[in-house]
C-alpha cells in the first residue's frame, strides 16, 4: 500500500536500566480488613493503586490485609520494615501501640498513622474529615425519613465515630430539629453478620434510614432487603443496593498519599498531623440517588460550597447534647480540639455513649 516501513520503535527501557530496584522507595501498607470490603480498606487500597500508577519505576507498593488490631500488627510492621520498605502506612486507629514500638525500634522508617493521635519523629498521624461525609449523608437522611427516626451502626467506641454519629444526625436535624436517632455498637470495624444484626435491630425499632461506620456494605444490604434507606460509607457502594443506596459518602486517599510520597521522595518528609476533608478533595456524598428531592441535593451542594470556602462548618453552635447541656453557643465554631474530644451524644440521640 505504498506505506513506508515505520522504524522501529524504541526498545523500553528494562526496569532496571531506570531505576535499580535498591533506589525504588519501597512503600508498604497495612490493612484491617480485606480489600474486598467495599468500603474503607478498599478504598485505602485504591489509593495504593493510585500511586502505583503515578509514581511509576519511583517506587514498590505492597499489601497485608486483614491484620487485627493486636500484636500481630506489630509483628507485620517490623516485617515489612524487613523487607526494605521505608515509608509504611497503618491504616486504623487500633494499630496506635504498636505504631509507637515499632517505629521506636525503626528510626530509619517513616510511618504514617490513620487515625491516631500519638507521633514521634518517625510517626505522622492522617485522617479524613469523615465527619462532613456524614453531615451530608444527614442531610439527605433527614430529607427521606418517614418514621422521623434515623439509625447508625457504629463500630468502634472512640471520638471519630462518636463525632461522626453526631455529624449524621446534625446533618438530618438541619431538615427538621425534631429528628430523632437510634445507635448500635457492634465494637467491630469488619463484622458483616454482626452489622446486619444491628441494622436489623435499628429497622425493628423504627429506623428507616441508616448510616454506618463499618467496613462493609452489610447495613446497606439489610436496608435493601427490608425495603428502607442506607448509604455506602467511606467507598461507593450503590453497586450493593441499588434501592436502598442514597448516596455514598466517599474517601479519597489519593491526594494526601500522592503528597507524603512526593516528600518522602525529596527528602522532605516530616511528622506532623493531617485531616483533609471536602475542601482538599478528599471526601465527598456521591452518586445520590435519583428520588433524593432536588431541595435535599441543592442543600447537600450549598454545605459543600461553604465546606471548600470556609464560611461553613459543620460544628457550629447552637449545639446541645442529649441531657440538654450546651456544647457550643450560639455562632461558636467547634476548633480541631473540641473536634477530637467529642464524647457525648446531640440532642435528640437514644442513649449514652459506651463508657
Ligand atoms: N475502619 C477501620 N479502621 C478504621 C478507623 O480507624 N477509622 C475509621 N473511620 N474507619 C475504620
Amino acid at each position: 500500500c505504498g506505506k513506508k516501513e515505520e522504524p522501529a520503535a524504541p526498545a523500553a527501557p528494562a526496569p532496571a536500566a531506570a531505576a535499580p530496584a535498591g533506589d525504588k522507595l519501597k512503600v508498604s501498607f497495612m490493612y484491617v480488613s480485606p480489600i474486598g470490603d467495599g468500603g474503607w480498606t478498599f478504598q485505602h487500597e485504591l489509593a495504593r493503586k493510585a500511586i502505583a500508577q503515578k509514581f511509576g519505576d519511583k517506587i514498590e507498593t505492597s499489601m497485608v490485609e486483614s491484620v487485627p488490631e493486636s500484636a500481630d500488627a506489630e509483628r507485620v510492621l517490623r516485617d515489612m520494615a524487613g523487607q526494605g520498605n521505608k515509608l509504611v502506612f497503618a491504616t486504623s486507629f487500633g494499630y496506635q501501640e504498636f505504631v509507637q514500638k515499632a517505629a521506636a525500634d525503626l528510626p530509619g522508617v517513616k510511618f504514617e498513622h490513620a487515625t491516631g493521635y500519638k507521633q514521634a519523629d518517625n510517626v505522622a498521624v492522617y485522617d479524613s474529615k469523615t465527619f462532613e461525609g456524614a453531615y451530608l449523608a444527614g442531610i439527605v437522611a433527614g430529607s427521606m425519613t418517614k418514621t422521623k427516626t434515623v439509625g447508625v451502626v457504629a463500630s468502634v467506641p472512640i471520638p471519630e465515630v462518636v463525632r461522626n454519629i453526631n455529624s449524621f444526625v446534625l446533618g438530618a436535624q438541619s431538615v427538621d430539629p425534631s429528628i430523632q436517632a437510634k445507635v448500635v455498637w457492634v465494637n467491630e470495624w469488619f463484622a458483616p453478620p454482626k452489622e446486619s444484626e444491628a441494622a436489623t435491630s435499628l429497622i425493628n425499632g423504627g429506623v428507616d434510614v441508616m448510616y454506618q461506620n463499618t467496613n462493609s456494605p452489610a447495613v446497606l444490604k439489610t436496608a435493601e432487603e427490608r425495603g428502607v434507606y442506607a448509604f455506602g460509607k467511606d467507598g461507593d457502594m450503590s453497586a450493593f443496593a441499588p434501592k436502598a443506596h442514597l448516596g455514598s459518602a466517599v474517601i479519597d486517599w489519593t491526594p494526601y498519599y500522592s503528597k507524603v510520597v512526593e516528600d518522602t521522595l525529596a527528602g522532605k518528609w516530616q511528622s506532623g498531623n493531617f485531616w483533609w476533608g471536602v475542601k482538599e478533595g478528599a471526601m465527598d456524598l456521591v452518586k445520590i440517588a435519583d428520588q433524593v428531592p432536588q431541595e435535599a441535593k441543592d442543600k447537600v451542594e450549598k454545605a459543600k460550597q461553604g465546606l471548600k470556602d470556609g464560611s461553613f462548618a459543620v460544628w457550629t453552635g447552637p449545639i446541645v447534647d442529649n441531657k440538654g447541656q450546651e456544647v457550643l453557643a450560639s455562632g461558636v465554631v467547634g476548633d480541631d480540639a473540641f473536634l477530637r474530644g467529642i464524647n457525648f451524644y446531640v440532642k435528640g440521640i437514644e442513649g449514652a455513649v459506651p463508657g
